[in-house]
């Protein structure tokens, strides 16, 4: 044989014919297939069932993952390099402006697709047996969306980014039990949740190479292995559910 088509078939498996035995062997074969299980119910994948908001999540993310890489190039986490970062982007960086939006317009259309997600899951009761673990994967997977652009929100490092954090992390002082000055309160303000937050008891470098760690390496990689073992979840659970 060949061996480039050697090599073809051993990446790519085809030649099944049309029967319905090999329509499973064909989707078990493919990585992309692979995500269903080899049967699905023609009523659970309608347009109208899911409206393709669990799809819509993940394809955002895959659009702020890989615009966030791009910006990554170009920024430094430094309090004095990190605004000055963010005009050379918008200013003097090819593209920079359009990936700096792409970045920001994906990320905001991730915060109203991911809840839009959760309403329809809730809507068409597939939160039930057998699917009770994966919404609370799911409810993990809603808090990072939420974390990531708290905590891009600071990367800027410009009069919003500031402000905004300082209205986060004083809440977080006045959380009940881990915040310094809220109900039932434990620790002290250098031990608090905002101190931890902050890396100290005001916004500076040490907070600024957190939120960086966060946003870029500690979140995304939590957001990922959550979707992993979400879609898992999914093809256990026999697929996507059926319309009641
Ligand atoms: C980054 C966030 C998320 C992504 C990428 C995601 C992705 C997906 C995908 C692709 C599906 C297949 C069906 C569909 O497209 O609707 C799905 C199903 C599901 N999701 Fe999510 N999801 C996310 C967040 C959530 C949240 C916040 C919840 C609830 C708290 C949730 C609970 C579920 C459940 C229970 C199912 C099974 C639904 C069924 O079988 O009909 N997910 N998710």
């Amino acid at each position: 044989m060949n061996i480039f088509v050697q090599m073809w078939r051993s990446i790519f498996r085809t030649g099944f014919s049309d029967s319905p035995v090999h329509r499973v062997f064909r989707v078990m074969g493919n990585f992309i297939f692979h995500l269903h299980p080899a049967r699905v119910s023609k009523e659970g994948i309608k347009i109208t069932h899911t409206f393709c908001l669990g799809g819509l999540s993940a394809f955002f993310f895959v659009v702020t993952a890989i615009t966030g890489g791009v910006l990554m190039i170009y920024y430094t986490p430094d309090v004095d390099k990190a605004y000055a970062n963010m005009l050379d982007l918008e200013n003097v960086v090819p593209f920079g402006m359009f990936m700096r939006n792409l970045h920001r317009y994906a990320a905001h259309a991730m915060v109203i697709v991911v809840p839009l997600h959760m309403l329809r899951v809730f809507l068409t009761s597939s939160y039930k047996s057998p699917r009770e673990f994966n919404w609370v994967i799911g409810v993990g997977l809603l808090l990072m969306t939420f974390l990531l652009s708290f905590t891009g929100y600071l990367l800027p490092w410009d009069q919003l980014s500031y402000w905004a954090v300082t209205v986060g992390t004083t809440m977080a002082e006045n959380t009940p039990i881990l915040g310094a000055k809220g109900p039932f309160s434990v620790l002290g303000p250098e031990t608090d949740v905002r101190f931890l937050t902050l890396g100290g008891t005001s916004i500076d470098q040490p907070t600024l190479i957190r939120f960086y760690f966060a946003h870029c390496i500690g979140l995304p990689g939590a957001l990922v292995g959550l979707m992993a073992l979400h879609f898992w979840r999914v093809r256990k659970a026999g697929g996507i559910s059926r319309p009641l």
